[in-house]
């Protein structure tokens, strides 16, 4: 542990609410708000040679995730970064098409494109702990730092995917093909997560969050089976800090998320708050869960709608979207929403 961890931090509310303290208000902050929606994101962006380079050098991480703390006044940063660097880590490397997304050249397609993958460590990822390193020295004890990684199963749906997909039918195919194979590749990827995290946490970060962004799209046995262990591993893996998992779509598996080792669960905007706290119970926090969507109404819906979901959740909540904030939202829209939330009392 380091100094930092034990000064006192000014605002350190989005940590007291995660380990299930009673505050005054509840902390927001926005999944992917440190990207697009920003003026002064695009102006890095174009500054430089693709997303990588950005990724990759520690000097513009810090500037990236530090551009929403200065423009919008949320309660935390998150790291700027991506789940794939792990794919990429681990022996393959992943390229970002301009308005496409990630791509593969390699993908795995069988038991020996396994073998050759190797266990990630967080030295393989300098500039990610560097970048962590110089936030927190920037932050200088105000706000915390979310570290992140994506859920094994989201990420070995890239890895045999090769890019993004509607359906990823050959990552679900896989599953059915080769299932000891598959438990073979999400072991590989747990454990270059858990190697990942702590390095970040060693770094600095304050907190963490998995991203299960395609959890939603296997059935509720295959999720017990290929996603969950795997997140339960992780997260008993990881005592020293606060974890947030986001199983996003995955409302069935709610009641297997109430008994992990994990502080929040985030809850997307197709789950019902009222239902998902019946169905999880009174022992965690629960993240979330406006649409995305709703900040492209006129602010006076936003705000009526932002408070109502705050009074629904009622306490052990932390305030963000349903998932990542669309790149073309309007600025206003998001200010709406954070100042409704900071102006909200219990
Ligand atoms: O939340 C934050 O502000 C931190 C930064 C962050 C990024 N990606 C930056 C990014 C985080 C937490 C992620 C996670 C991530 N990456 C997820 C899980 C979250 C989710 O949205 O479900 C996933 C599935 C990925 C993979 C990924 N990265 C895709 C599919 C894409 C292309 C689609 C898109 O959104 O453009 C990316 C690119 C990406 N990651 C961008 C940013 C800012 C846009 C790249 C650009 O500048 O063109």
């Amino acid at each position: 542990m380091n100094d930092i961890t034990f000064a006192s931090m000014q605002n350190d509310l989005l940590l007291r609410t995660a380990r299930g303290e009673k505050v005054e208000r509840p902390p927001v902050w926005l999944m992917r708000q440190a990207g697009r929606i920003l003026p002064e994101y695009h102006a890095l962006r174009e500054k430089v040679n693709g997303f990588k380079a950005l990724v990759e050098n520690a000097e513009l991480v810090c500037e990236v995730t530090l551009q929403p703390v200065k423009a919008l006044g949320v309660d935390a940063a998150i790291l700027f970064s991506d789940i794939l660097v792990i794919p990429e880590a681990m022996g393959l490397p992943y390229q970002m098409i301009e308005s496409k997304g990630p791509w593969f050249e390699k993908t795995i397609d069988e038991k020996k494109d396994i073998d050759k993958l190797k266990i990630a460590e967080a030295d393989d990822l300098q500039f990610v702990m560097e970048g962590v390193k110089l936030i927190k020295k920037e932050l200088n004890n105000t706000i915390p730092l979310i570290g992140f990684a994506g859920a094994p199963w989201t990420i070995f749906a890239y890895m045999t995917e090769g890019k993004g997909s509607k359906t990823f039918s050959k990552a679900r195919t896989f599953l059915y093909r080769e299932p000891e194979a598959a438990h073979n590749l999400l072991n590989k990827i747990t454990d270059s997560t858990i190697n990942y995290l702590q390095g970040q946490i060693i770094s600095g970060v304050d907190i963490i969050q998995l991203f299960d962004s395609w959890a939603g799209i296997l059935s509720p046995q295959q999720y017990k089976e290929f996603s969950l262990p795997y997140i339960e591993r992780i997260c008993n893996a990881i005592p020293a800090v606060p974890k947030i998992v986001f199983p996003k779509g995955a409302y069935f598996a709610l009641e297997d998320f109430a008994k992990i080792n994990c502080d929040v669960i985030g809850l997307d905007w197709n789950m019902d708050i009222l239902n998902s706290k019946k169905i999880i119970g009174a022992e965690k926090v629960l993240q979330g869960n406006l649409d995305p969507c709703l900040l492209f109404a006129d602010v006076n819906r936003i705000k009526k709608e932002t408070i109502k979901m705050l009074s629904d959740f009622g306490g052990k909540h932390i305030a963000n979207l349903g998932h990542g904030v669309y790149p073309d939202t309007p600025l206003d829209g998001v200010r709406c929403f954070i100042d409704a939330i900071k102006g909200f009392n219990y």
